[in-house]
């Protein structure tokens, strides 16, 4: 649901900041300098227009580099109380308005008011050469929001952490990497399903099972998915077993002893599993489960039905929302909380504890559900402003299944769902088996061979999932995934190591070289790359302020076609460019990194 209104506001907050220290020049963010230009062209060309926001967007053609596309709508809006005669001269305004500028090398007007942008080669250059220097954080975007939750991963005790968890935790960490990289302050929260009914279930079997089970400590079960599918089986074959398991929730969240030491002992044995995927994944999380929330919520739900936001219907007690026929329920018939009454307390304590301004939810699309109706009542209790594009805000990110090669949801072989863990050994050993058939296992150290095996296998999984829409479905594919020709992560790991090697190989100092050297950006495929290069800052910002991973993902393909296109037509070491050429080769190959590091891949050297 974001929609360009929401980038729009973003800018605004952003370029109205920087429009205060112009002193400083550019912001990194190319776009969003251009079009504080265009605003202050617009106050001088329509000054009865004071709320038009600049429109100013990228574009690749022979025409320019950036375009604004004002004058048509203004045109609309004032073609019969002003002087101009048609929206072309509107856009011939807006072009003789414009402030002088470094960036900009010519401006033209185009079709029916189109002013196209040629930005100038020596700022091109000069810029990426201050961002070698100064580092690629200059280019960092500058987002108006303070602190975010990014809640993600958020597996279920005891049940499978599937693929779907799996893509949670590869989407959610990469928008807390790019947030992170943006200056906010990001809490990482890991909101897994360690709370509820299942537990009744599953200590009572672990009492009937295992007698002695603190002695046997975690061995006595240490495969946690069977032992939920027998108690499982146990509790639906067996209507005594059942009540007892119902008696045992009541025991459990009554605060008894024993039965508190059983849920602990079960809930470490799945956050073993779970960090053992998150060490592999380089995934920092810190937990705060469902059952932190737990003591929170009667007081919550005081307030709540204080401002009379609470009924009872059918014996359970509901809250309405508008657009739904059914009630968000909020204590079961039985006087037990759910996952809604859970939710709405882990928000007000991320509102009002910890004093968050975005709340991030990574999850599938199948909740969006729950999370509208929450989020509704929460805007009744006034606890989120009517807009939901004002702060305090909250966000779900929804992602689409993961698919077999059949097109149904994805499994493996003949077990029911996904083990994450036999996925990633698998990209591993893929990828090696890769290497060693191309006999680098030769050339590096057994260390080595298992690093690049690991960042190729892992970035690939990774990179697989964060290229597509997040909302659409995507077919995994390890074949696909793994080939070193296309969109890509071994292509793109690759691209980067072999840039590496140009530089290697060329025996210059390169730290000395970004001191002194020069950028010149004569051929036009150089000039291309070097465009490219300017826009990261506002593509990652895009990608943050719409929650899209990859738009970023799109930005490094291109990226290194446009790397391609300029190392086939220019030769680097060797010509009379070279210098400037090995410091396109050196901007390149930061840049590429940093994209990898906020895709959460581990970058190569060597190929
Ligand atoms: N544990 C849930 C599941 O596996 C996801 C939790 C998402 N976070 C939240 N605050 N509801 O489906």
């Amino acid at each position: 649901n974001f929609t360009r209104a929401t980038l729009a506001e973003e800018g605004r907050a952003v370029s109205t900041a920087t429009a205060t220290n112009m002193g400083e020049e550019n912001s990194g963010n190319v776009r969003k300098d251009l079009a504080n230009l265009f605003e202050q062209s617009l106050r001088v060309t329509v000054p009865n227009e004071a709320n038009v926001e600049p429109l100013v967007a990228a574009c690749t053609g022979k025409f320019g580099d950036y375009q604004c596309n004002n004058a048509m709508g203004l045109w609309q809006k004032i073609k019969g109380a002003s002087d101009f005669k048609a929206p072309r001269a509107v856009g011939e305004a807006l072009k003789n308005n414009l402030p002088h500028s470094d960036m900009v090398r010519s401006l033209e007007v185009a079709g029916p008011g189109f002013v196209n942008v040629v930005l100038s080669e020596s700022w091109i250059a000069k810029t990426i050469q201050k961002m070698l220097t100064n580092g690629i954080q200059t280019w960092a975007p500058r987002i108006s929001v303070a602190k975010v939750v990014v809640d993600f991963s958020s597996p279920n005790i005891a049940k499978e952490m599937h693929v779907g968890h799996l893509r949670s935790t590869i989407i959610g960490d990469t928008l807390a990497r790019m947030f992170e990289f943006s200056n906010v302050e990001v809490l990482r929260r890991n909101h897994v399903g360690d709370w509820g009914t299942q537990f009744g279930m599953l200590i009572e079997f672990l009492f009937e099972m295992f007698p002695n089970w603190e002695d046997a400590k975690e061995t006595a079960i240490a495969d946690l998915q069977k032992f939920y599918k027998d108690s499982k089986k146990r509790f639906d074959e067996d209507p005594a077993f059942k009540e007892r398991a119902q008696k045992a929730v009541v025991r459990l969240q009554g605060g008894e002893a024993t039965y508190r030491k059983a849920w602990a002992q079960i809930c470490d044995i799945s956050r073993k599993e779970f960090d053992g995927v998150y060490q592999r994944l380089g995934i920092r999380l810190e937990e705060k489960g469902e059952s932190f929330y737990n003591p929170y919520i009667p007081d919550v739900l005081e307030k709540l039905s204080n401002l009379g936001l609470v009924e009872e219907s059918q014996g359970a007690r509901v809250i309405r929302v508008e657009g739904f026929e059914i009630p968000l329920i909020v204590v079961k018939s039985d006087g037990g909380f759910n996952y809604a009454s859970t939710d709405l307390t882990a928000l007000w304590y991320r509102l009002n504890e910890e004093r968050a301004e975005w709340i991030i939810y990574v999850t599938d699309v199948g909740q969006s559900q729950h999370f509208e109706m929450f989020f509704k009542a929460a805007r009744r209790a006034g606890w989120l402003p009517a807009d939901s594009n004002t702060y305090p805000r909250v966000s779900h990110v929804g992602f689409g299944l993961v698919l077999g090669e059949d097109g149904k949801r994805f499994r493996t072989r003949n077990t029911e769902v996904v083990r994450l863990v036999d996925l990633l050994d698998e990209a591993k050993s893929r990828s090696k088996a890769t290497l060693i058939q191309r006999e680098k296992d030769k050339e590096w150290s057994k260390e080595e061979l298992d690093q690049i095996a690991e960042a190729i296998g892992y970035g690939a999984v990774k990179y697989a999932d964060l290229k597509n829409n997040r909302l659409t479905n995507y077919t995994f594919n390890f074949d696909q995934m793994l080939n070193d020709k296309g969109n890509t992560a071994v292509y793109l790991l690759y691209a980067h190591a072999r840039i590496c090697s140009i530089i290697r190989k060329s025996g210059v100092d390169i730290e000395e070289l970004k001191k002194t050297g020069e950028i010149h950006l004569d051929h036009p495929s150089e000039r291309a790359l070097g465009v490219h290069l300017l826009r990261f800052a506002e593509t990652v910002e895009e990608a943050c302020a719409n929650l899209l991973p990859n738009v970023l993902c799109d930005y490094l393909y291109n990226l290194s076609e446009n790397f391609g296109k300029f190392y086939e037509s220019c030769q680097v070491v060797g010509s009379n460019e070279q210098t400037s050429r090995l410091l396109l080769c050196e901007s390149t190959a930061v840049v590429m990194r940093q994209c990898f590091h906020l895709l959460g891949i581990v970058p190569v050297y060597k190929i």
